[in-house]
């Protein structure tokens, strides 16, 4: 189909929320590892892994043989939970493998917004309260629960119904809402949670909810201390630690296969999704055993939650992460671009910050490092240069002018260097364009 008649039906049909990244919109029709095509034939490198979604690779040929399999041996691919199957439960049992301690339950989802309803709905259960704490800048899915815990104007409708959340404030260290820096600070935003609970709620908390790294904030990278602290002050106010993992998992962070576990966070729930299907619709919830006893005499169920296909997929993406070392590697291509980040912030005042952990790095663009002022035409504009030149980015943060990069976990040294040259090139020309400027 042509590229201007999806536009004119999407524009028609879609709802009017429907948006699209670059000024000539994209359609993607072929991919395969780090690569993907448009209809033209025009190879691009996915530098943004679908939205953080492919973590072992687009086509993985484990992936590839084993649903064609599926298919060719007739094997069942849906059936709901009411009836056994191997795929599920080889999932889960890999899955809690990778769980810090003492998480030992779980569900699974079809996104990453059903995986923390489940966890919201849970800490409810088991704790018999119903304020959830979230923060400022955060994202965690498109339902009613998981919206009311937004912390983005953009994303949140007037309809939306009022659930029992508060809002702390966020641990953005760029742009500290204490005008501290990481030299001045006594972590504050963590003390901020503390003052939030005691402040705005009755002095007991169902959860708190927390990303590893802020996603949709544009990659915002607490420093480690935070999470420790803010566990501590979530468990002390009676309520459950939900780490939302949904951008984080399945690798990314270079060292566990899950960050709340490389972190050492004293999580009660973890909720997961996109990376971990490797762009199969699966999410999970995964919980200690006490928060899912509170749910029992109950009956809690998702048609399409769990069934062969999805779960067979995400298995097979654990195996390949693991067999193909891709943790180690997402470590290693993680630091050589984040370094390579670093000098083109040398060199380029339009970065005001570069941060991230593992294959999560972003780098946010400002008009002048002083005012600190947002970039937002400027970081559209990068993302429609390195599209002509054949490399996908993504973008995010309250005003959109961080530019976010998470390629799959197996992309290789050359792949790396080339991201970084499409970047240095385009960045060159906007500074050419801007009189040296930038
Ligand atoms: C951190 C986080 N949580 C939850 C979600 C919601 O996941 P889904 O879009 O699969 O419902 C997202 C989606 O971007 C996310 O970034």
């Amino acid at each position: 189909m042509k590229n201007e008649t999806i536009h004119e039906i999407r524009k028609k049909n879609f709802l009017p929320t429907a948006y699209h990244y670059h000024k000539e919109p994209l359609q993607l029709v072929k991919a395969s590892g780090s690569k993907v095509w448009d209809e033209k034939g025009k190879e691009y490198l996915d530098a943004f892994g679908g939205i953080v979604c492919i973590s072992a690779g687009h086509n993985h040929p484990k992936i590839k043989h084993a649903i064609k399999k599926m298919v060719d041996d007739d094997e069942i691919q849906h059936t709901s939970q009411i009836y056994f199957s191997r795929w599920p439960t080889e999932l889960a049992e890999k899955l809690l493998a990778e769980a810090p301690e003492g998480i030992d339950r779980a569900f699974f989802t079809n996104s990453g917004s059903e995986a923390n309803e489940l966890a919201f709905m849970a800490s409810r259960q088991a704790t018999g309260e119903t304020t959830i704490v979230n923060l400022r800048h955060s994202y965690h899915g498109g339902t009613a629960t998981t919206l009311a815990n937004c912390g983005h104007h953009s994303w949140r409708l007037r309809a939306q119904p009022v659930t029992a959340v508060t809002s702390a404030l966020e641990p953005y260290c760029y742009r500290c809402p204490f005008g501290k820096t990481p030299n001045s600070c006594a972590l504050e935003c963590a003390n901020n949670v503390e003052t939030t609970i005691q402040t705005t709620t009755s002095g007991k908390i169902a959860a708190m909810v927390v990303e590893p790294v802020m996603g949709v904030g544009g990659f915002i990278t607490p420093p480690i201390e935070y999470f420790h602290a803010v566990a501590k002050i979530v468990h002390n106010y009676g309520g459950k630690y939900i780490s939302d993992e949904v951008q984080t998992g399945a690798g990314r962070g270079g060292q566990n296969f899950l960050m709340t576990k490389e972190l050492k966070i004293d999580a009660d729930i973890i909720s997961m999704a996109k990376g971990f299907g490797n762009g199969a619709a699966i999410g999970a919830t995964i919980m200690k055993s006490d928060i899912a006893d509170s749910m029992k005499g109950k009956y809690f169920f998702n048609t399409f939650g769990g069934d062969p296909y999805q779960t067979m997929q995400a298995k097979l993406t654990m195996e390949i992460i693991e067999e193909e070392k891709m943790i180690e590697n997402a470590k290693a291509m993680g630091s050589l671009i984040k370094d390579g980040l670093l000098q083109l912030m040398n060199k380029y005042s339009i970065i005001g910050d570069v941060r991230g952990r593992g294959l999560l790095l972003g780098f946010e663009l400002v008009k002048d490092r002083n005012s600190k002022a947002y970039a937002t035409e400027e970081t559209l504009e990068l993302m429609d240069l390195c599209k002509e030149k054949g490399v996908l980015i993504g973008r995010g943060g309250l005003y959109g002018n961080v530019i976010r990069l998470s390629p799959p976990l197996s992309i290789t040294q050359e792949e790396a260097h080339h991201l970084l040259k499409i970047l240095d090139e385009s960045l060159f020309q906007m500074s050419k364009k801007s009189s040296g400027s930038i």
